[in-house]
């Protein structure tokens, strides 16, 4: 079993109001959860994928490495929102050798900032066109990449590669439900300040993109519309009633958000079928914290006249809750996808 993953790792996804970590341990063909954790980040330490304070994310990461199940010295952590641009660009046919010799000449004029200053990486989507290639460009500032991995130093362990999280959704739901070859499925993860989206036409992700909303919209709107301090805010929006107000003076506020919330999601629906050759989505996977707003999903589900699946990150990699000392996978599913894509990595992996 040694030989099937060369070393172990932990998937950690640090983001913007809880980091989470996963690691796996192999079990028949497949892996289960060995170790499982989530620690709150404060509020403003991370905004729009780059870290403002790392000495409270490390503060984070080590709280949740101080749970002794977790073995591994090594972490795969991810990026997303404007710390990392991810696009499909279509390029003269050439063999590998020399596109990596001019994919940084060839990358120059489709990102935004000086090329010395970024990391990239690529992969070859498509080689059936006429003269022509498609490859998947992904590049993300270096100093951006460096303030993850200095967090991940300070809490005592090893980064040793950064995804990117729309990328490690797709690699959670291959493990989970593998792919359907003609099948166009959408994968929307809401998390707290962000909405990372990844539509898979079969294996191939054709659409990527990060929405700038999430579950503190929703907060900031109650904190407004009830006039509350944050933090209750926070509760109420959880479905707790908390001094001052009830969960029903809320249950407005929230529909009205949800609506704003699946316009911008309606808009990258829509630019999707307007530059990719499908036009249809078949399936929405939804997970992240924030999909747990009342509603939500049925929401979804109208609006788009498609199928809404809670997506389970644990449907085939097993999570016994007495082996890993926690209380209801339930209460971890929807916000582990991304750290579950992270951990079923491994080293040498792009
Ligand atoms: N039961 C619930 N009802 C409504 N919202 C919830 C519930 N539980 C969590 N949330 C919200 O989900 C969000 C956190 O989700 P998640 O952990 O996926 O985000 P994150 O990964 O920290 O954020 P991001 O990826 O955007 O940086 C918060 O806004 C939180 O208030
Ligand atoms: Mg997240």
């Amino acid at each position: 079993m040694l030989f099937r993953r060369a070393k172990s790792l932990v998937g950690l996804d640090i983001g913007s109001s809880s980091v989470k970590a996963i690691e796996l341990k192999p079990a028949g063909k497949g892996f289960r959860v060995s170790a499982i954790g989530v620690e709150s980040v404060p509020p403003d330490c991370i905004v729009d994928g780059a870290i403002i304070d790392g000495g409270a994310v490390a503060d984070a990461v080590r709280r949740l490495f101080a749970n002794k199940r977790f073995k591994a010295k090594d972490v795969v952590a991810s990026l997303s929102g404007n710390s990392v641009i991810v696009k499909k660009i279509t390029l003269p046919s050439m063999t590998e050798a020399e596109l990596s010799e001019s994919i940084y000449w060839e990358a120059e004029q489709y990102i935004p900032f000086d090329i010395q200053d970024v990391n990239l990486d690529y992969e070859i989507l498509d080689t059936t066109g006429e003269g022509s290639m498609e490859v998947l460009l992904v590049a993300a500032k270096k100093d951006k990449i460096a303030d993850y991995t200095n967090v991940i130093s300070q809490a005592g362990k090893a980064p040793v590669i950064v995804d990117v999280d729309v990328f490690a959704l797709q690699n959670a739901f291959e493990a989970n439900y593998g792919f359907e070859p003609s099948a166009v499925v959408a994968i929307l993860n809401a998390g707290a300040s962000a909405i990372n989206i990844n539509i898979l036409s079969g294996s191939q992700s054709v659409f990527t993109r990060d929405v700038s909303m999430g579950g503190n919209a929703f907060t900031e709107a109650v904190q407004k519309e009830l006039n509350l301090p944050y933090e209750s805010a926070e509760q109420l929006k959880k479905g707790q009633d908390v001094d001052g107000a009830t969960y029903e003076d809320a249950r407005a506020v929230l529909r009205a958000m949800t609506d704003n919330v699946l316009l911008e999601v309606e808009k990258t629906f829509d630019f999707f079928k307007a530059t990719a050759s499908n036009d249809r989505i078949d399936r929405i996977m939804l997970c992240g914290g924030a999909s747990r707003v009342e509603g939500f999903a049925e929401s979804l589900r109208e609006r788009f006249a498609t199928e809404v699946e809670q997506f389970d990150p644990f449907r085939q990699v097993g999570c016994d809750p007495k082996k890993v000392g926690i209380d209801n996978p339930d209460d971890y599913g929807p916000v582990a996808a991304v750290a579950m894509g992270l951990a079923l990595r491994k080293v040498g992996d792009r």
